[in-house]
């Protein structure tokens, strides 16, 4: 038998998608390499109903401290003041809430990451043009950011104009009937600003099917590393730009653990962003393809020695009958 765990984290994710697998990754890592944590993680499928129950189950189970991508800005409020009177410390990871009755943010700027995909797509058009943007799940907080930063960003191009923003809702699908929506208005665009890759890439595969691809150019946000992620798609120059959000689930958990153990922490925390060319995405790929490599070797390690410390058991448990007998 092995002693109980220190410190039980449930993290409540919004949605399921490889973004959220890459962060939930890395949070486990964290676990298998600090035996103080019992990490628990959940998701709420893109349902602020479903992830307010989840935090209450969370704390109905008795969790010392919550980590939660809130789904929207406004739904969750109660669920998350509910964890903070009961004296659980929260930290918002990656999306916001209203509610100023939380412990802990940590996330990147994305206010900021509008702003710099306007800077970037107004240059690209040197100054001049026609572009479109495809938004995120109505209500959630990056979504709203994005769009604010983007708009504020293009107002340093008088010439360019956003003659369309369509809100999606963060999935491939969403961006395709996004643009669906956009092309029966107008055909008449030379940019799409998808607020993350799947979305962009959404977008592109409905220019396509229409015959229009050719005259459009692209920009996301993301930057993943799997197959037909941001990362490839800029490097092989289908998209221009994406704008690395980072997930770095180990600077949540050490944040986490600051918390748990009374050690001084900032209210505060912002993860860095970088915009991605066909300049560094190459390179980008292959540092991150590098790191999952690794995080994989970890895993299997880990599987390794559960499967080792059961037989052990098993072996134990089989002495001490034949001991008996
Ligand atoms: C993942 C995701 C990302 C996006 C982020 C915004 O769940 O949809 O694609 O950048 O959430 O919170």
């Amino acid at each position: 038998t092995t002693p109980p765990k220190k410190y039980v984290i449930g993290v409540s994710q919004c949605s399921v998608d490889i973004w959220r697998d890459k962060l939930n990754r890395e949070i486990k890592t964290c676990e298998y390499l600090d035996e103080s944590l019992d990490i628990r993680l959940a998701s709420a499928h893109d349902n602020s109903k479903q992830q307010s129950d989840q935090i209450n189950a969370f704390i109905d189970q008795g969790v010392n401290l919550l980590i939660v991508a809130p789904n929207q800005y406004d739904s969750i409020n109660q669920a998350i003041e509910r964890a903070y009177a009961k004296g659980i410390p929260v930290i918002l990871y990656d999306r916001k809430t209203s509610t100023n009755k939380y412990t802990a943010i940590i996330g990147a700027d994305n206010y900021g990451i509008g702003k710099t995909m306007a800077y970037y797509i107004g240059e690209q058009l040197q100054g001049k043009g026609k572009v479109v943007e495809i938004r995120g799940l109505n209500g959630s907080s990056p979504a709203i950011d994005r769009h604010r930063g983007f708009v504020d960003g293009l107002k340093r191009f008088p010439a360019i104009q956003l003659v369309a923003s369509e809100i999606g809702d963060w999935k491939e699908e969403s961006g395709m009937r996004a643009m669906e929506r956009i092309l029966a208005k107008t055909q008449d665009f030379d940019y799409v600003f998808g607020q993350n890759d799947r979305m962009a890439l959404g977008a592109l595969k409905v220019l396509k099917k229409h015959g229009l691809h050719h005259r459009v150019r692209f920009a996301g946000v993301d930057g993943l590393a799997n197959h037909g992620g941001g990362l490839e798609l800029v490097r092989d120059r289908i998209f221009d730009a994406t704008c690395f959000y980072p997930t770095q689930g180990e600077k949540v958990i050490a944040l986490a653990k600051n918390i748990l153990e009374k050690k001084p922490y900032n209210r505060v925390n912002l993860l860095n962003t970088t915009i991605i060319t066909n300049k560094n995405a190459a390179t980008m790929l292959q540092e991150a393809r590098e790191v999952e490599r690794q995080i994989g070797n970890l895993e299997i390690l880990h599987s390794e020695v559960d499967r080792y410390f059961e037989q052990y058991n098993y072996q134990r448990i089989m002495i001490i009958l034949f001991v008996l007998i």
